[in-house]
C-alpha cells in the first residue's frame, strides 16, 4: 500500500510546495490534509485491518532538516515512532526520502540545478541512514524525479518554477550523482540494505500515424526513465514501477508552445479520457507491457511501487475494484512469464493532496473529510481486503 508523506501529512510549512500553495499555484492548499502526522496510528489499524505486509510511505526533508544543516530531533523522532507502530503491526517499510518536496531554505539558496545540491541531499540521505534506517526495510531514494524536475524545471507549474532547459539538464545531472552517493552511503551504513528508485513508467503506444507517433512515445519513455536511469545504471537493487495508465499522443495541429500542466506541448498532446476527473487512459494490459519491458531492459527485480486510478467524489468506486482486479490479472500474467515480481502497493489508502490537482481527484480506498479529518471506508477497502487475505484475485 503506498502513500507520500507531503500529501497526507498536513500542516508542513517548511516545505517549499507549501509556499507553493500559498502562493496559489495550485488548486487548494494542503491545510491539515489526512492529519497523518498525528493520527498516523488510526491509518496502521486500517492497514492492519487490509492485512498488507508492506507500507510505503515517505520521509520530509524539510521536516528533518527545516534549517540549513540543523536537523530536527523532534522530526526524527516522531518519524521513528511512525515506523515503529509499523514494525509493531509486523508491516515491513518501504520508505522514500525524496518525493518531490524539498526544504524553502535549499529551494531558496542552491536547488537542485547547482552543484552543492549533491552534497547537500547525500547529507540528509546519511542523516536519516543512521537515524531512522534501523526501521526501514527498502529504500526508495527518489520517487519519479522526472516528473517535479520535467514540471519544475521546464514546465514552470512545479517549484522552483522555471522554464529553462539548461537549469533542467543540470538539474537532471546533479539529481542522478546525489542519487548515486546516497546509494553508496546507505549501503556502507546498512550493506544489506535494498536501495533503489521508483519510475513513473506509463504505457505508451498510439494508432494511426504508426511509426512517426510511435518514434516520440518511445522518445517520451526514454525522457521519462532513460534520460536519468542511464546515470545511474548499476547503482539499482531493483526498480520501481509506478504505472497509472495508457499515453497516447496525438498530433495537435496549431497548438504551439507548452502547458505541461495539461500535456500538450508544441503540436502534441495526450490522448484524453472525458470521464475520467483526471482525463487518465486506464489500460490494464499496460502493466503488463511495462513489467515485460522493464524486466527485459533493466534485468533486476521489480516493485510496483504504484498503481491506482483517480475516480470522482462519491460515485466511482465501482471503476476502482475493476481497475485493481484487472491490474492484478496482467501482474499474474507477466509472473508465469517469469518476471521477477517482488510486492504490489496499491495507491492509495485514503485520499489525499494530488498535488496541483488538490483534492478534487479521489484515488483512496478510503473516503476522506478533510474539513473534519473523518473518513469512510468504500467498498474498494473490503475488496482489497480481500484479496490481501486469500493473496489472490476473484475475477468477475
Ligand atoms: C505520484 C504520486 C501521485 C500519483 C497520482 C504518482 O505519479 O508518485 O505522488 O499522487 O502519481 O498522480
Amino acid at each position: 500500500m503506498a502513500t507520500s508523506s507531503y500529501q497526507i501529512e498536513g500542516g508542513n510549512s517548511n516545505s517549499d510546495w507549501w509556499e507553493w500553495e500559498k502562493a496559489g499555484k495550485a488548486d487548494n492548499e494542503s491545510g491539515k490534509a489526512c492529519d497523518y502526522w498525528n493520527r498516523y496510528k488510526e491509518y496502521h489499524d486500517m492497514l492492519e485491518e487490509l492485512g498488507v505486509k508492506v507500507f510505503r510511505n515517505s520521509i520530509e526533508w524539510s521536516r528533518i532538516e527545516p534549517e540549513e544543516g540543523k536537523f530536527s530531533e523532534e522530526a526524527i523522532r516522531h518519524y521513528r515512532e511512525i515506523l515503529q507502530d509499523l514494525k509493531n503491526r509486523n508491516i515491513k517499510t518501504q520508505t522514500t526520502l525524496w518525493w518531490w518536496t524539498s526544504p524553502i531554505w535549499f529551494q531558496k539558496k542552491y536547488g537542485f540545478h547547482k552543484k552543492d545540491s549533491i552534497e547537500i541531499f547525500a547529507r540528509y540521505a546519511e542523516k536519516v541512514t543512521k537515524e531512522i534506517g534501523d526501521l526501514i526495510d527498502i529504500f526508495t531514494v527518489l520517487n519519479e524525479p522526472m516528473v517535479p524536475l520535467g514540471q519544475g524545471f521546464l514546465g514552470g507549474v512545479f517549484p522552483p518554477g522555471y522554464k529553462n532547459p539548461f537549469k533542467f539538464l543540470g538539474a537532471v545531472n546533479n539529481m542522478a550523482k546525489a542519487y548515486k552517493k546516497s546509494y553508496k552511503i546507505i549501503h556502507e551504513i546498512k550493506p544489506n540494505a535494498k536501495v533503489g528508485i521508483s519510475y513513473l513508467y506509463n504505457w505508451y503506444e498510439s494508432e494511426g500515424f504508426g511509426i512517426l507517433l510511435n518514434t516520440i512515445n518511445r522518445i517520451a519513455q526514454w525522457f521519462r526513465i532513460g534520460l536519468l536511469g542511464k546515470k545511474i545504471k548499476g547503482y539499482q537493487d531493483y526498480i520501481g514501477v509506478n504505472y497509472y495508465r495508457l499515453g497516447k499522443i496525438k498530433f495537435e495541429f496549431g497548438r504551439f508552445g507548452m502547458d505541461s500542466r495539461n500535456q500538450k506541448y508544441f503540436g502534441f498532446s495526450i490522448e484524453e479520457d472525458k470521464d475520467n476527473v483526471m482525463k487518465w487512459i486506464s489500460y490494464p494490459k499496460g502493466i503488463y507491457f511495462v513489467l515485460k519491458e522493464a524486466s527485459e531492459k533493466f534485468k533486476l527485480p521489480i516493485y510496483i511501487t504504484e498503481n491506482g486510478v483517480p475516480t470522482r467524489e462519491g460515485i466511482d468506486d465501482e471503476e476502482r475494484i475493476k481497475f485493481i482486479k484487472e491490474h492484478l490479472k496482467f501482474v499474474n500474467k507477466a509472473i508465469e512469464e517469469g518476471v521477477d515480481i517482488r510486492g504490489y502497493n496499491f495507491w492509495s489508502l485514503m485520499d489525499n493532496l494530488e498535488w496541483l490537482y488538490g483534492y478534487e481527484p479521489k484515488f483512496g480506498l478510503i473516503e476522506m473529510d478533510y474539513e473534519n479529518i473523518r473518513y469512510e471506508k468504500r467498498k474498494s477497502f473490503y475488496e482489497y481486503a480481500k484479496i490481501c487475505k486469500n493473496n489472490a484475485v476473484e475475477l468477475g
